[in-house]
């Protein structure tokens, strides 16, 4: 009896996978859409998913298989969608049309209660507009020059930390998380973190465990996105509910203390607060977390891949020391109004998003109907419904020779004035584009480059015998993450 109930389970899943197998595949052929037949269960994502390669990289193998194609056809797992191959219809779902393509894609779906859906990455629609405006006044230009001390100060700590281990092998993704998470702290939370010394602090904890997916959230995450209506009835959600409440408590009990003692300071809580009288406490912890899981992870990324570039590159890191010490003798301190004219620390921070973009694509959900022009020359226009799925390639894009030339080369100089004109508009897209750009850009842009000028003023960073080249990123997660780990060693510049 056992044995028949097994068999027919069995039969009744691998029945059902390969019939959403050949459905994601007739769509991509009703539309007269080209597309890489995936496996079933996995689709195109079967290689990430068996952790040989980067997300990124799965996405990439479509992209290359058909130069000629302006859009192609992906699956991720079951689900099908649009990938977008073409600058001049990135341009117009992005930005001429973007009220056909509002919202993004759910990461995993969820209750209405996550902390992930209600953040301004996942929110939709009206509410996306009235949270957008509503965060924009801790991003203008006064609040971030009242940002640079606080980054300076804490760039300070790394610098006087790599000064006391200067003969050892340094793991670029702990210090570099370190510097993130302080920064995210002071500026966010208000609070003043040294975690070169608190080695165990809460925020650090709670950020290193945001994305440490266990293997049952592992397989949560898989089963959300294949039975996604299934997975809300039983109010499961990827992101583990102890992060949700962290992040709750914290503001609860910032507002709380507060309050209390009068303390006002102009930060991201100090916004919160004010807005707390129209938005729940779960939309408002939302905003916390995703600006924490932005600045810890993704600066924390471009970061380490940056130095990790710059210790490969020996001749490229000379010409950057010669600007900044340039910049020291002349002008002395680094402050909002002058940062701007550190150029070719600008194109080394662009070249290194643009080999590692932390946006692997700009996924978009269709939520007008809309036509795409066709595919190739002589083929069909394809008719795109609500609720249908685009993908903007991103980092596809910035690594094809078509428009970089030698791609896999670390080359800053791509993005001086003199050969800035070869750049193709939306074939530089690390913050995303159009309305939904990246709304803590400027801010990203500012921390990392305080910290690079003050760590290549004082250092040069050296390949060690840990430290991997090629580069290559690993297969576990979202982010680009250098495989192994990133290790380099510093060596003090002479005064
Ligand atoms: C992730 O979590 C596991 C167990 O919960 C732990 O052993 C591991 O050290 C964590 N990894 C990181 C990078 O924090
Ligand atoms: C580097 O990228 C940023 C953000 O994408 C952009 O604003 C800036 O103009 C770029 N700088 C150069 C030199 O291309």
């Amino acid at each position: 009896m056992f044995l028949e109930t097994l068999l027919l389970l069995i039969t009744i899943i691998v029945g059902y996978y390969w019939y959403i197998y050949k459905k994601a595949h007739y769509y991509f052929e009703s539309k007269g859409v080209k597309y890489l037949r995936g496996v079933p269960f996995f689709g195109n994502l079967m290689n990430n998913l068996l952790r040989r390669t980067h997300l990124w990289e799965d996405y990439d193998v479509v992209y290359k298989a058909f130069p000629n194609e302006r859009y192609v056809g992906f699956t991720d797992g079951v689900c099908p969608g649009i990938f977008i191959r073409d600058p001049e219809i990135i341009k117009h779902v992005t930005v001429k049309e973007f009220d056909h393509f509002v919202n993004n894609k759910d990461l995993f779906p969820e209750g209405e209660e996550s902390i992930l859906k209600n953040s301004l990455v996942m929110l939709k629609d009206e509410k996306w507009r009235k949270m957008k405006a509503a965060l924009s006044p801790a991003f203008t230009a006064s609040k971030m020059r009242e940002m640079v001390p606080l980054m300076i100060e804490i760039s300070h700590n790394i610098v006087e930390y790599l000064k006391e281990h200067l003969t050892e092998d340094i793991d670029l993704d702990d210090l570099m998380s370190r510097y993130s998470n302080d920064v995210i702290a002071s500026a966010a939370f208000g609070l003043q973190i040294n975690s070169l010394k608190e080695r165990d602090n809460i925020f650090f904890k709670a950020g290193k465990d945001v994305f440490n997916f266990s293997l049952f959230q592992s397989i949560r995450m898989i089963f959300s996105d294949h039975f996604p209506s299934l997975s809300k009835k039983l109010g499961f959600t990827v992101i583990p509910k102890s992060t949700s409440e962290f992040f709750r408590t914290l503001i609860a009990s910032t507002v709380d203390y507060r309050i209390k003692n009068k303390v006002e300071r102009r930060d991201m809580i100090q916004l919160l607060i004010q807005l707390s009288t129209e938005w729940t406490e779960t939309e408002l912890a939302a905003q916390l977390f995703v600006f924490f899981v932005a600045g810890f992870e993704t600066t924390g990324n471009t970061l380490i891949n940056c130095i990790h570039e710059l210790a490969l590159n020996p001749h490229i890191q000379d010409i950057l020391y010669e600007e900044l010490k340039a910049f020291k003798e002349t002008k002395g301190n680094l402050v909002y109004e002058n940062i701007g004219e550190l150029k070719y620390l600008d194109c080394v921070l662009n070249e290194t998003m643009r080999k590692w973009s932390a946006a692997i694509f700009v996924d978009r959900i269709c939520t007008k109907p809309y036509v795409l022009p066709p595919p190739r020359e002589g083929g069909k226009p394809c008719q795109l419904k609500p609720g249908e799925v685009i993908y903007n390639a991103v980092n596809s894009i910035h690594m094809d020779p078509k428009y970089y030339e030698e791609p896999e080369k670390f080359i800053p100089e791509r993005f001086l004035d003199e050969n800035k004109h070869k750049i193709k508009p939306f074939t530089f897209m690390p913050f995303g584009v159009g309305p939904r750009y990246c709304i803590g850009s400027r801010f990203a842009l500012m921390e990392m480059k305080i910290l690079l000028f003050r760590l290549m003023l004082n250092f040069k960073v050296l390949k060690c015998a840990k430290t991997l080249d090629p580069i290559k990123m690993s297969p576990v997660g979202f982010n680009m993450n250098i495989w192994g780990g990133s290790w380099v060693k510093f060596q003090a510049r002479k005064a």
